[in-house]
């Protein structure tokens, strides 16, 4: 199908993508869109975590909105739910994952490599019950988010911080050598580089230090969660992920919460901020994007979830961003 398709998934990306539906339906009522599934339950119903008809409706999309996928008991098998989503991103080849953080003095984007690295390499046990995973790059996959990022800098404040390992690992060296030799092609950006774990450090000491941040996978998807501890928390955290082309996918930085869903509590700013996104890099509708952003920082100065102190449900931070947009909300008898 063309238009969006919606990826809910588990848990709370259920209740927080239903949201996004309300919300998408108030602000762009003519963009199609439907909803397939994925995750954890699509894998108990179907026996995959990412159904063939699923992906087919993603490659022929404009964008993909997913909620989350993962159930709470980690019981390893040849096909976990996390293995779908992975799929659906090396397929879509969207290895740009934008990770913005913006509160208070905080305004930073991360830029995580996101169909390689060590979530991607060969992994397996030995006869001798060794278990490996692999971290390995080509130049060319390096280069191509790099890139990205410089090209994301000039747009914002012009200074990129290239985050690496480059004391230990083979990968990380080269990683460096490419950013270095790629930075003279963006005399407008200042680049400079930090080891994980000191970036994780400076990261909690002085967040405003920081504008772009470009790392390997995994150092992303870590220090995301940093990030977004010092930035409102996971419930506010958003994220595109886009490649050279085809459809982007546009997710909440959070996962499926076991621990709160089923409750209605889950903050859906995240997957709104995401679908703001969309509007966005997805639908070029940047206008509406913009708008949908103001809406909810408007709309979070009075209508808070527990994660940030208050007592509102999912549904009624929803539907408090629909009224926002100025669309109303249909009552629901209650009979
Ligand atoms: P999590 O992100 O699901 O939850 C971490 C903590 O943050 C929990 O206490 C949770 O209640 C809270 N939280 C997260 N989102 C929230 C929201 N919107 N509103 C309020 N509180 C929120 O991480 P986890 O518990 O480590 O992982 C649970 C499952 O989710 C695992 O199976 C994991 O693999 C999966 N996961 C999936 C994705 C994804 O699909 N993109 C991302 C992260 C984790
Ligand atoms: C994220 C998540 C996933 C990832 C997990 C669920 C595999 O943590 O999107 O940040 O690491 O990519
Ligand atoms: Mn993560």
């Amino acid at each position: 199908m063309s238009g969006v398709v919606l990826l809910p998934g588990d848990g709370i990306g259920v209740e927080v993508v239903g949201e996004a539906r309300k919300v998408l339906a108030a602000i762009a009522p003519g963009v199609e869109v439907g909803e397939f599934p994925i995750g954890s339950d699509s894998l108990a119903a179907t026996g995959e975590a990412l159904p063939a008809a699923t992906l087919a409706a993603c490659l022929e999309a404009e964008a993909v909105m997913l909620g989350a996928v993962g159930a709470s008991d980690y019981a390893w098998s040849a096909s976990n739910p996390e293995d779908g989503m992975f799929k659906l991103r090396k397929t879509l080849d969207v290895y740009a994952n934008l990770r913005p953080f913006r509160d208070g003095q905080i305004d930073l984007l991360i830029v995580r490599e996101l169909v390689g690295g060590l979530y991607y390499g060969e992994r397996g046990t030995r006869a001798d019950g060794t278990v490996f995973d692999v971290l390995e790059y080509r130049p060319d996959q390096v280069d191509r988010v790099l890139r990205r990022a410089f090209e994301l800098a000039r747009t914002r404040r012009g200074r990129l911080t290239s985050v690496d390992k480059a004391n230990v690992l083979a990968t990380s060296r080269m990683w460096r050598d490419r950013a270095t030799e790629l930075a003279a092609e963006y005399p407008d950006v200042e680049l400079d580089h930090l080891l994980v774990d000191t970036a994780a450090m400076r990261l909690v000491e002085d967040p405003a230090r920081f504008d772009v941040i470009v790392t390997e996978n995994t150092f992303g998807d870590i220090l995301s969660d940093i990030a977004a501890a010092l930035a409102g928390g996971l419930g506010v955290a958003a994220s595109a992920s886009l490649g050279d082309s085809g459809p982007g996918l546009f997710e909440p930085v959070h996962g499926t919460a076991p621990d709160i869903a089923g409750e209605g509590v889950a903050n859906p700013t995240a997957a709104l901020r995401s679908l703001a996104l969309l509007l966005r890099f997805g639908l070029e509708r940047e206008d509406e994007g913009v708008r949908l952003e103001a809406v909810i920082d408007q709309v979070a100065a009075d209508v808070r979830t527990p994660d940030r102190g208050g007592s509102a449900s999912t549904s009624e931070f929803g539907d408090a961003v629909v009224a926002a947009l100025g669309g109303g909300v249909a009552e629901v008898a209650d009979v």
